[in-house]
C-alpha cells in the first residue's frame, strides 16, 4: 500500500505536476490509521501514537526517496469532532513528527463522515470558526499550514492571515461558487464575487449524483457546455425585458447581457434576492454589482401590471406608472404567477421565456440553472 503512494507521487512528479499532497485528514484511509476512533490494530501500525503515525512518515520518506526534493503536504485533522478521536493536543504532536518527517507544508482540516457538518460546513457555522486548530499546529511547526475555514470573503482570509492562524488560507466551496474568486479578491472586487451560500448542494451532487453542481453558479461542473467561451453573442442590441429579480431573473439577465442584448430587468420589491432574500442568502447582493457590471438596466420597485403590445406596463412603488418597450420577455416571476398576465403576454409578444420557479418549483440552484440554460441559446 505504501509502494502505492509512493508510486502515485513519482507519477504525479514525471506528468509535470509541483507537487503532491497526502491526503491524511477526514477519516479516509491515511486519517484512519492516524485516528484511535479508527485504528485498533495490535501491530506495528496502531496501539501507540508513534505506530499510528508510521504509515504516514514511512510513506513521506519513501516519496522523498523516489522524488527527491518535491514538495509533499500533508492534509491532516486537528480535531475529529468524535469522543476517542484526533483531538487538537494529539494533532500537535503528529504535526512536529510530519515536519520531522520531512513534510513540506500540512493542509489542517477536521471532522470525519460521524461529525461530518464539522468537516464541509453547511451555512450556520460562522466564518473563521475553526482558526484556532490551524493556530495551535501553527505555532508549533516551522513548516507552512494552510488550513480551510469557512471562508466566504477575502477579508475573512486577510484576518485569519493577519491573525497568524495560517500561512495560506484555504478556500474550497469559494472557488467553486466563483472561479474567479482569487483574482477578483487581488482586484479589490470583493463586491463582484458570487459567494457561496453554503447550501451544501455541491456536496449532494457530488455524492448523489457523482457530478459538482453549484446553486450560486450553474456553470460549476458544466464548464465544457457552458463555459463563456461557448456563449453565441447574438443579441445584437434586442430589449429583453426579464420580469422578476429573483435568483433565476438575475441569472437570465446576466446571460442575456453577455450575449448582447439590452436587459431591462424589472423587480416590484425594493431590492434583488425574490425568495432567497427572506432565506437570508448574500448572493443577491453581489448579483447586483455583477448585473450593474454587465450593463444590465436595473428597476427595482417597478411591479408588471400589464402589457400592450410589444410594451410592458409597470406600476412604480409610490406611485405612477411605467411603459418598457421589448423586443421579448423572460418570465422570471417566481412561484404563482399571475396566470392573466402570462397569456396577455404571450399574445403581446413573439417570445417568451419563462424560467425557475415560475416554470417548475425547486431550490435556488434548479431556478439559476433553467435560467442559465433556458436564455443560453434562446431568444437568437
Ligand atoms: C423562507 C424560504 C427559505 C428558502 N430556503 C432555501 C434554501 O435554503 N435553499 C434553496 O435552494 N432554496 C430555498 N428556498 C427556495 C428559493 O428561494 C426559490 O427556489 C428561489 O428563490 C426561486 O427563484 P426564482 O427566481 O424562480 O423565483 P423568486 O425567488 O420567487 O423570484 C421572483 C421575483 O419576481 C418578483 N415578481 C413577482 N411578480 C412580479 C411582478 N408582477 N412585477 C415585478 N416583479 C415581480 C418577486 O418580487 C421576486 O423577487 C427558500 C424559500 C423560502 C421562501
Ligand atoms: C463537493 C465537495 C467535495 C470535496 N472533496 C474533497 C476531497 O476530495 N478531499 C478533501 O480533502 N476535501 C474535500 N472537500 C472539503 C474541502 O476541501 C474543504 O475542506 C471544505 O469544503 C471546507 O472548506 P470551504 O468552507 O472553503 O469549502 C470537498 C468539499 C466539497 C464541498
Ligand atoms: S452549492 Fe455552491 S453555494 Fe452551495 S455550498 Fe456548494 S459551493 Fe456553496
Amino acid at each position: 500500500m505504501e509502494e502505492k503512494f509512493v508510486n502515485a507521487a513519482v507519477n504525479c512528479r514525471k506528468a509535470g505536476i509541483d507537487g503532491v499532497e497526502l491526503h491524511a485528514a477526514h477519516g479516509y484511509l491515511l486519517s484512519a490509521f492516524l485516528s484511535p476512533y479508527t485504528n485498533h490494530r495490535t501491530d506495528r501500525y496502531g496501539g501507540t501514537p508513534e505506530n499510528r503515525r508510521r504509515i504516514v512518515t514511512e510513506i513521506i520518506a519513501g516519496i522523498r526517496g523516489a522524488c527527491g526534493a518535491y514538495p509533499i503536504c500533508v492534509r491532516m485533522n486537528a480535531d475529529d469532532f468524535v469522543e476517542g478521536g484526533i483531538t487538537p493536543e494529539s494533532a500537535v504532536e503528529t504535526a512536529k513528527i510530519l515536519e520531522a518527517a520531512g513534510a513540506d507544508a500540512l493542509n489542517v482540516s477536521c471532522g470525519v463522515y460521524e461529525s461530518a457538518p464539522d468537516m464541509i460546513e453547511p451555512n450556520y457555522y460562522e466564518e473563521g470558526w475553526r482558526k484556532e486548530l490551524g493556530r495551535r499546529i501553527r505555532a508549533n511547526v516551522s513548516i507552512p499550514v494552510i488550513s480551510v475555514n469557512t471562508i466566504k470573503y477575502p477579508q475573512t482570509a486577510e484576518r485569519l492571515l493577519e491573525e497568524g492562524c495560517c500561512d495560506f488560507a484555504g478556500v474550497a466551496r469559494g472557488q467553486m461558487a466563483d472561479p474567479e474568486w482569487v483574482n477578483k479578491a487581488k482586484a479589490g472586487r470583493e463586491d463582484l464575487i458570487r459567494k457561496c451560500m453554503g447550501c451544501m448542494e455541491c456536496n449532494k451532487s457530488v455524492v448523489l449524483d457523482g457530478c459538482l453542481s453549484c446553486a450560486a453558479n450553474p456553470v460549476t461542473g458544466r464548464g465544457t457546455m457552458y463555459g463563456e467561451e461557448f456563449l453565441i453573442r447574438n443579441g445584437n442590441g434586442r430589449t429583453v425585458a426579464v420580469l422578476g429579480g429573483g435568483p433565476a431573473g438575475m441569472q437570465a439577465a446576466l446571460v442575456l447581457a453577455k450575449r448582447g442584448f439590452r436587459v431591462v430587468l424589472l423587480e416590484k420589491a425594493e431590492a434583488l434576492g425574490g425568495l432567497a432574500r427572506l432565506a437570508a442568502l448574500p448572493p443577491h447582493k453581489t448579483m447586483v454589482s455583477i448585473l450593474r457590471e454587465s450593463g444590465v438596466r436595473l428597476l427595482p420597485n417597478h411591479t408588471l401590471t400589464g402589457v400592450r403590445e410589444g410594451e410592458i406596463v409597470m406600476a412604480r412603488t409610490g406611485g405612477g406608472e411605467a411603459v418598457l418597450a421589448s423586443d421579448d420577455v423572460v418570465l422570471a416571476a417566481g412561484r404563482r404567477p399571475d396566470p392573466r398576465l402570462y397569456e396577455e403576454m404571450a399574445a403581446a409578444f413573439d417570445r417568451v421565456v419563462s424560467v425557475g420557479e415560475c416554470a417548475a418549483v425547486g431550490g435556488i440552484l434548479e431556478a439559476t440553472r433553467s435560467a442559465n440554460d433556458n436564455v443560453w441559446f434562446l431568444l437568437a
